[in-house]
């Protein structure tokens, strides 16, 4: 998760499905009875919960202090923490992280404070945007910007290859076990509209109200014809990176 500003009730209703997903990159971290786990991006923490129920101590950190609210309601240990500026030092047994990275720039910061965090042979899994992830949304957000004169959109995220990412990991001492993308074709259930609002609108924070209005209907009537069906059932043009990578030097 990013510092922006989120809103739990909002993202429950436009984006429970991030967490609902998150279940299978967890299954990657294998047995995990008994480990210190770090959940870096834990938003309002039922993937932190799940890695508990799974069996291990886990710590949760979140840069948005309204997610770290909600995840205290679940019992849940976790604090407010910016993925750039991770604290722990040679700490947990294992590092997990789903939907977070894509949002942190610039990137070695984070994978600098993992590597830092983890102990020796510590395993980090994690899963984010990859390379072409949401492209047709980007896209039209360009486009529909552009039509209206307006400053351009400027994506707020970070979608590198598997090649990309992988040189960054073993930079920071990881030896990797796993890394690919994976295309993940995802309903949307409250429309595109729905999570244009939660995920880009804070991107067009500069423009007055009517302009934000204008520029995601805008976006939506131009994704209309590639995501959306007759039906008018919503998709989102998903590719997700996933990797499972282990700290190799102290
Ligand atoms: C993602 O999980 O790929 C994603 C989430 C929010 C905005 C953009 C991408």
């Amino acid at each position: 998760m990013s510092n922006i500003a989120w809103n739990a009730d909002d993202y429950n209703r436009n984006a429970r499905f991030v967490s609902d997903y998150g279940h299978q990159v967890a299954d990657l971290l294998g047995d995990i009875r008994g480990l210190g786990v770090l959940d870096l991006g834990c938003g309002d923490g039922p993937l932190t919960k799940e890695l508990e129920n799974r069996g291990a101590d886990v710590i949760g950190v979140d840069a948005s202090p309204t997610m770290i609210e909600k995840a205290k309601e679940l019992g849940l240990n976790v604090a407010v923490m910016d993925a750039r500026e991770l604290t722990f030092d040679n700490e947990f047994d294992a590092v997990f992280s789903n939907a977070t990275l894509h949002w942190v720039k610039p990137p070695e910061l984070a994978v600098a404070g993992v590597a830092r965090a983890l102990k020796p042979g510590g395993i980090f899994v994690a899963e984010m945007g990859g390379h072409g992830n949401v492209a047709a949304i980007v896209t039209a957000l360009i486009a529909a910007t552009r039509l209206h004169g307006l400053p351009e959109f400027e994506s707020p995220w970070y979608y590198p290859t598997p090649g990309e990412y992988g040189q960054l990991l073993i930079e920071h001492g990881f030896e990797i076990e796993s890394i690919a993308l994976i295309p993940r074709p995802t309903p949307l259930p409250t429309g595109m509209l729905g999570w244009l609002k939660t995920f880009a609108q804070t991107s067009l924070a500069e423009f007055r109200q009517e302009s934000v209005a204008t520029v995601l209907d805008t976006a939506v009537e131009l994704l209309k014809p590639s995501l959306c069906d007759s039906a008018g059932n919503w998709t989102a043009d998903y590719i997700r990176l996933r990797f499972r990578a282990k700290k190799i030097t102290s």
